[in-house]
């Protein structure tokens, strides 16, 4: 940890002595007529509260989180894309399961959008629920400065009425003494091989601490995405009197609580919450991620003496189900970072000295293999069931993510799960093994990268192909 690092403490008291404001303008309509949104990436000035110095982010039409697209399921989505930075980058629609030409990835599905282009994507999205995008090219530091917002995808009759729908974007930032956004440390290796870049603040859409009004007796979807580089996020789901419908945009049967408290939500993770509040108290949204637990938003609860109306009914989406009795099996071993045993990583088709690879900030891999080779990780046939072991030889956390598909956990660290729930992006502890299947439907090349943007740019990142 570097000597200049500034404690949240201290962040949170000048900001919240002065009342938390963020100086981007709310609301910025994407839609410009249906089905069709612009994206300009930009650069943007932003207090991330009043008194801080400010910061230079990247951001979507100049709003941070970026304006929320949202569509009914089935719809084909338009996204007219203009890149007014000075770098190259490229737009990935995480958790759909996309076209691939269309899925963003800069390098292997589309070449980065130059500076001044523009680029039209164009896609349907299968699935009803929550997704988001976000930059796809250097992300580790194009996604640090701002550079995502919310995909909803609307069951074609919603279940919650927008006012009762509400999207919560967490977001960690690390701001320098001044309170703005620390881009010097954008990029360090140190922390590259070891949890990724943690910051000292977390925003939720945007805001330090924002209160959330909520009406007593009214039940809410809650849409909370984790779009943190590095820095995993956990909350007390029954302390909140809340219950899970949804992970990484698939909705599960019926809503439930949760036995494994807290709940832990990687980067790139979804959970969608339903919460009915009984009485005016206000609830506070705590992280527990951290040794720490401080809150992070506030509901704010007002009084209303209506009846609880009855909550909807789920409706799911229809995912291909593995079938085992033909499934190929793969494995998959995550290794290197600080404390590592693998020594250096083959990294564009060459062995590396272990000076090689601190010099060229390859330091994970997957396989013994660092970032993106030319021959794929696997190939696969279409429509075969695929089962890959996963196993973490290293000594941190990872958040593993798999583009165009959702995967079933099927067991971990040996133990076959009752509950087979589907997710984009999962987390595996040190020493663990985690076992995914899911069907291998969709044609293209893929990623498969750790979400930890760190992570991935440092080597935990390969591909697959699917013919
Ligand atoms: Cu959220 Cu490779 O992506
Ligand atoms: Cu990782």
């Amino acid at each position: 940890m570097s000597k200049t690092k500034i404690s949240r403490r201290n962040l949170l008291k000048a900001s919240l002595a002065t009342m938390a404001a963020v100086s981007l303008p709310k609301l910025v309509l994407a839609m410009a007529e249906e089905n069709v949104f612009y994206l300009t990436a930009k650069k943007s000035s932003l207090l991330f509260f009043n008194g801080a110095a400010a910061s230079e982010l990247w951001t979507y039409n100049g709003v941070l989180s970026g304006p929320e697209i949202r569509v009914k399921q089935g719809a084909e989505i338009t996204v007219i894309f203009e890149n007014q930075l000075d770098e190259a980058t490229s737009i990935h629609w995480h958790g759909i399961r996309i076209d691939n030409k269309m899925d963003g990835v800069s390098g292997l599905t589309q070449e980065a959008v130059p500076p001044g282009e523009k680029f039209t994507y164009k896609f349907v999205a299968p699935d009803a629920g929550t997704f988001w995008y976000h930059a796809h090219n250097m992300s580790w530091s194009h996604v640090a400065r701002g550079l995502y917002g919310a995909l909803i995808i609307d069951e074609k009759t919603p279940l919650f009425d927008p006012d009762h729908d509400i999207t919560i974007i967490v977001d960690d930032w690390r701001l320098d003494a001044q309170g703005r956004l620390d881009v010097d440390s954008i990029g360090g290796v140190k922390e590259w091989a070891h949890s990724g870049r943690l910051g000292n603040i977390i925003t939720v859409n945007g805001e330090l601490r924002p209160n959330i009004l909520l009406n007593q007796n009214e039940t809410y979807r809650l849409r909370v995405i984790n779009v943190a580089n590095s820095r995993i996020i956990a909350f007390d789901i029954n302390q909140l009197g809340a219950e899970i419908i949804a992970y990484d945009g698939q909705t599960l049967g019926s809503p439930r609580k949760t036995n494994h408290s807290p709940l832990f939500l990687g980067p790139a993770q979804r959970v969608d919450l339903m919460l009915t509040p009984k009485s005016t108290q206000n609830i506070p949204l705590s992280n527990l991620g951290d040794a720490e637990p401080y809150n992070i938003a506030n509901f704010v609860i007002q009084e209303n003496s209506a009846p609880i109306k009855p909550t909807p009914r789920l409706t799911r989406n229809i995912l291909p189900i593995p079938d085992f009795t033909q499934a190929e099996f793969h494995k998959i071993i995550i290794q290197g970072g600080a404390m590592s045993r693998m020594g250096a990583p083959i990294y564009k088709g060459k062995k590396l000295t272990i000076i090689e690879s601190m010099e060229s900030q390859q330091i994970w891999a997957l396989n013994g293999i660092a970032n993106l080779d030319d021959k794929p990780m696997f190939d696969l046939k279409q429509g075969k069931t695929i089962v890959i072991d996963f196993k973490n030889d290293t000594s941190f956390r990872h958040a593993m993510h798999i583009h165009g598909h959702h995967f079933k956990i099927i067991s971990g660290n040996g133990v076959t799960y009752d509950e087979q729930l589907w997710k984009d992006t999962f987390l595996i502890n040190p020493n663990s093994t985690i076992q995914i299947a899911f069907v291998a439907d969709n044609l293209g090349k893929w990623l498969l990268h750790c979400h930890m943007l760190e992570h991935a740019a440092g080597g935990m990142n390969t591909w697959f192909r699917i013919t």
